[in-house]
């Protein structure tokens, strides 16, 4: 393999998962509340105080990595706040380079769940949500570690009225895409993406590895 080249996910799985309904459902049944930490509240309330007084609408750019995408859609989207959260110090390190003035960006270190969870009780003007390469847990027994098997999913589709997920594993995007029709009745199909400019550092080593990607674009009837 060359350098910086990635391997094609390899998974025993070749469908959606046989569990699929069965988890999605039982989550929907209960609301998810995992303990949040004082520190995860006290993040977000300093963040709420900011949003309210920015008063722009928002993008939200989940798992950010080291920011790429969130910079990139900063400048797609100039009149909008970009709120960009990934719970590794590290990555996020490496977000703070960059040109463009930091009033476009918001970076936040948290733990998606605990942030979802939050989000679920603001009211915040989230115009799109934004989960661009998720980590895949491709073994079947990591079903329940992927967004839409994790008890979170309910609280995450609650989030924004509109979704686009990015993946090079198609089974992850149909899955994500069957279990919002088991919860919210409408269908969305995941589509081939062919990309000219990569948007982030996976999407850029993906391409450069050969592998197909695919984009799920859900936007919700009001
Ligand atoms: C495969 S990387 C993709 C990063 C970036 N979106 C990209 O495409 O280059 C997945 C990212 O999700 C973040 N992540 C995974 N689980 C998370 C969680 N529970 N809370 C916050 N970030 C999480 C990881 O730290 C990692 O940066």
């Amino acid at each position: 393999m060359l350098l910086g080249q990635s391997p094609k996910i390899e998974s025993s799985q070749l469908a959606p998962h046989k569990n699929l309904a069965k988890v999605v459902a039982r989550h929907a049944q209960h609301d998810y509340r995992n303990t949040i930490p004082q520190y995860a509240h006290e993040a977000f309330a300093e963040l709420d105080k900011t949003v309210r007084a920015d008063g722009r609408p928002i993008i939200l750019d989940s798992g950010c990595g080291v920011g790429e995408s969130s910079w990139q859609l900063a400048l797609q989207y100039p009149d909008h706040l970009i709120i960009a959260i990934d719970k590794s110090a590290q990555r996020l390190d490496k977000s703070k380079n960059h040109a463009l003035v930091s009033a476009a960006v918001i970076f936040l270190r948290a733990d998606l769940v605990h942030f979802w969870q939050l989000l679920e009780r603001s009211q915040w003007p989230i115009e799109k949500h934004y989960l661009l390469y998720p980590n895949p847990w491709p073994k079947p027994s990591h079903l329940q570690r992927r967004w839409h098997g994790h008890p979170i999913f309910p609280s995450l589709l609650k989030t924004s009225p509109e979704f686009i997920l990015r993946t090079n594993w198609q089974i992850y995007a149909q899955e994500f895409a069957l279990a919002v029709e088991y919860l919210r009745a409408e269908r969305f199909l995941v589509q081939p993406l062919k990309i000219t400019t990569p948007i982030t550092p996976f999407e850029r080593k993906y391409q450069a590895s050969g592998h197909e990607l695919f984009e799920l674009m859900i936007r919700f009837a009001q």
